[in-house]
Formats: C-alpha cells, structure tokens, sequence
C-alpha cells in the first residue's frame, strides 16, 4: 500500500519536536510499493525528494516544500545459519531497538550495545549508529537499496559501504540522498560474547553482583538501557537528537600540544596516529554545560546534547550551535562537527 498526505505536520515525525510542516509525505509498505512510486508517479510529486525514518537525526529549518518518504518495510528472512553465525535480512522500517529486542529473544548476539538507540533499521546503516564501544557497520554484511533516479536494485557489501565514525557510503556527497535503503542484512553471533569495556558497563556488571561469565545479553541490554535513561533526555521531554556534535577526531601532536594547555582534556585512543577527544568536555569548558538561551538548552548532564525547552525552531538551535562550535574553535583550535543533518 501507498499512502499520500498533503500538507502534513512534521511535530511528530523529529525527536527535536520542530513544529514544521512537509507539502507531501509518502508512505509505502513494500520494495513493489517503492519501485512502483518510483516508475509511475514520484516525478509528479513535489521537489526535493527526503527519505526519514524516524526522524531522531533531523533538524528541520524551516517548513519542507517537496516529498517526503518514509518506510513501514518489516519484514524479517533469515539468510544463512550454521553453528557459528545467523545472517538476517530485516526491512528498513522496522525500529532499530524492536530488532535488538526480537535478536536476542532468537539468541542472535552482537548487538546489544546499541539498545535504546532511537531510529529505524535503515537508518542505522546510513548512519553507522554506534554506542558503548560498537558500531552497527561491524554487523552489517550487506544492504539492499533501490535508486531513487530510475528504481533500480542495488546491494551494497559491507565493504562497499565504507563504514567509518558516524558514517557511511549514504552519506557521502556522491551518494547522499540517491537510494532509498529497503533492508539491512545483519551478521550475527550465535555465541553471546559481551562487549563490557566501555565506561561505567563494568561497574554496572559488579553492582548487580554479576561476572562477565555470568552476565547474559538480555542483562546487558538493561544494564546500557539504564545508563542510557540516565544520561540522555527523553526526546518526549525534551526534544533533541541525541549527540548534537561528532566528537572530534585529532593527530597526536595536536592533542599533545593541547595537553600543554589543558593537562585534564581526555581522549579515547583511535589509532596509533589519531585520538579522539569527547566533544561534551570542550563544550564544557567553554561553560555551555546547562546553559540556556531563548527556547534551546544546553543539557545539564550532557553537553553534547541540544535540547529544545519547548516552542524552539530550528533556526534558533542552529544559531547555538555555530555560536558553540566558533566558541569551542576559538579556545582550542578544534572545528567540531554536527553529527545532526540539518534540512
Ligand atoms: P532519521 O533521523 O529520520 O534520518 C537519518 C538519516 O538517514 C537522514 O539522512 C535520512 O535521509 C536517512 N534515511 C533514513 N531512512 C533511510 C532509508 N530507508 N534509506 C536511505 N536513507 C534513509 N546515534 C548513535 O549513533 N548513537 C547513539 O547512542 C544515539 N543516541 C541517541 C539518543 C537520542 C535520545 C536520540 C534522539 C538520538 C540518538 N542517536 C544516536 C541518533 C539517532 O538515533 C540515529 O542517527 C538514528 O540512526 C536515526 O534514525 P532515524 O530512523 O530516526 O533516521
Ligand atoms: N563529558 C564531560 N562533561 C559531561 C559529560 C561528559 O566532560 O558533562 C566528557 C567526559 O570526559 C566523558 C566523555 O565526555 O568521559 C564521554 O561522555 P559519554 O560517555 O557520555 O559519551 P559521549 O562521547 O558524550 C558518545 C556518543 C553517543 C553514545 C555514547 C556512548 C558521539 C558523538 N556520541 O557520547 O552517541 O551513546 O558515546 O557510547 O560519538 C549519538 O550519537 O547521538 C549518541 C548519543
């Protein structure tokens, strides 16, 4: 099925809550359904053409005069199974976190870390979501898509797709925007191994009187939900997309210069050339942690993360965001980068 709505509000399809509105939404049920709308009517359809999903990465300026497509393909065929791995094919509108959920009830591991992340499925491949020491690309095996110019089937390995830090071949200027992705092909374990490194999971691990032995995925699961709930501010409160700003990645001298400054800034070891160092403590250290101006915030717990206190637009969240980004460019010397697209 094809559904069609004209002069649709956009309130509830972003995690900000910009009261904006779309000239046209489209929503289809089926890769038939997409390449149908592709060959027969989607040239009748207002310009430019945006694919969302569950709009938990979007910054919305202004109202969107063109069309936009959204995704309910959920259907879920397991490719391959052996004794070791299970490949699974789940379509691109189901919810990121309901497969996570469904994964680990089939006894298919790897994922758990990323629980609680909000979006769909395709998404998660455009945008590489990762979350407590995993990125989803180290899972995915392929993805499958449909050209927007001519509806034409493309599968993407995961090569091919060029994961990297919060990005992917979907972002890239050649690609971004040019396929629709209709389901994500997800490698999985059959053996739970935990992936506990990661700040603050080890010490949850022990407060709970469990052992890395002991410790089964579901746990996990609830263990990164928490110090998820903790952290980061309901979108149903306080709109926001989660980390505003990509936490910059910088060469080792750069960094060892900036140690001669700031003997307390921290890093996260990328490679033997490269750290990375967390954004919300530069914008800390610029004194934006809790501030507010007008209808935006600056998260108390949480720099990294914009929120709107109600009524922002999405202008007045880009205009903190660049005075954040000259600030934190002027003290340290460092262009940080928002991970949010902004449309
Ligand atoms: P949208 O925001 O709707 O779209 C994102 C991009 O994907 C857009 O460019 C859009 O055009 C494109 N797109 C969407 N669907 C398709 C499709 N089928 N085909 C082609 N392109 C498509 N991210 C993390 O990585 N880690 C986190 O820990 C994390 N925590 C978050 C916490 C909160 C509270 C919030 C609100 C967000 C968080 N995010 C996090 C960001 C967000 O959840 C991810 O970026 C997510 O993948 C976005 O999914 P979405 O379905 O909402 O996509
Ligand atoms: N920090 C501060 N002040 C604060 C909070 C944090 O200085 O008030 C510094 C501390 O040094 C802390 C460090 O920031 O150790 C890292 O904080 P945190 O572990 O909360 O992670 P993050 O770098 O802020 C990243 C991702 C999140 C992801 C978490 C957990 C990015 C841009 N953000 O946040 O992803 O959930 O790690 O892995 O990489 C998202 O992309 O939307 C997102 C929420």
């Amino acid at each position: 099925m094809i559904q069609v709505n004209k002069n649709i509000s956009l309130l509830e399809y972003n995690t900000f809550g910009i009261d904006v509105s779309a000239e046209t939404m489209v929503v289809y049920d089926s890769v038939d359904d997409l390449t149908e709308l592709i060959h027969h009517s989607l040239c009748n359809f207002p310009k430019p053409i945006l694919h969302i999903g569950e709009g938990s990465n979007l910054l919305f300026l202004e109202d969107f005069r063109g069309t936009i497509l959204r995704s309910n393909i959920n259907n879920v065929n397991v490719i391959e199974q052996n004794d070791d791995h299970v490949i699974v094919q789940v379509g691109a509108g189901w919810n990121m976190d309901d497969f996570i959920s469904y994964s680990i009830s089939k006894g298919w591991y790897g994922l758990e870390n990323l629980s609680k992340i909000p979006g769909q499925v395709g998404s998660s491949a455009v945008q590489n979501i990762g979350a407590y020491g995993v990125e989803v690309g180290d899972f995915i095996y392929s993805v499958n898509c449909i050209s927007i110019a001519d509806g034409t089937y493309r599968k993407f390995s995961h090569d091919e797709c060029n994961f990297m830090y919060r990005h992917s071949i979907f972002k890239s200027p050649e690609y971004r925007g040019k396929y629709v992705v209709t389901s994500v092909e997800y490698k999985l374990n059959l053996d739970f191994t935990p992936h506990i490194d990661y700040g603050g999971i080890r010490q949850q691990i022990d407060l709970l009187g469990e052992t890395p032995e002991t410790l089964s995925a579901q746990k996990l699961r609830d263990i990164i939900s928490n110090i998820r709930e903790e952290k980061l501010p309901d979108p149903k409160v306080y709109g926001n997309a989660g980390s505003f700003f990509m936490n910059p990645i910088v060469d080792r001298d750069t960094y060892n210069k900036l140690v001669s400054c700031y003997p307390n800034i921290p890093k996260y070891e990328i490679d033997s050339n490269n750290v990375k160092i967390p954004a919300a403590w530069l914008i800390e250290q610029c004194g934006w942690k809790g501030k507010t101006v007008g209808h935006v915030g600056v998260h108390p717990k949480q720099p990294l993360v914009l929120i709107n206190l109600g009524g922002a637009t999405g202008k007045e969240i880009q205009n903190m965001s660049d005075t954040i980004r000259h600030e934190v460019l002027d003290k340290f010397g460092i262009s940080i980068i928002p991970e949010v697209n902004f449309i």
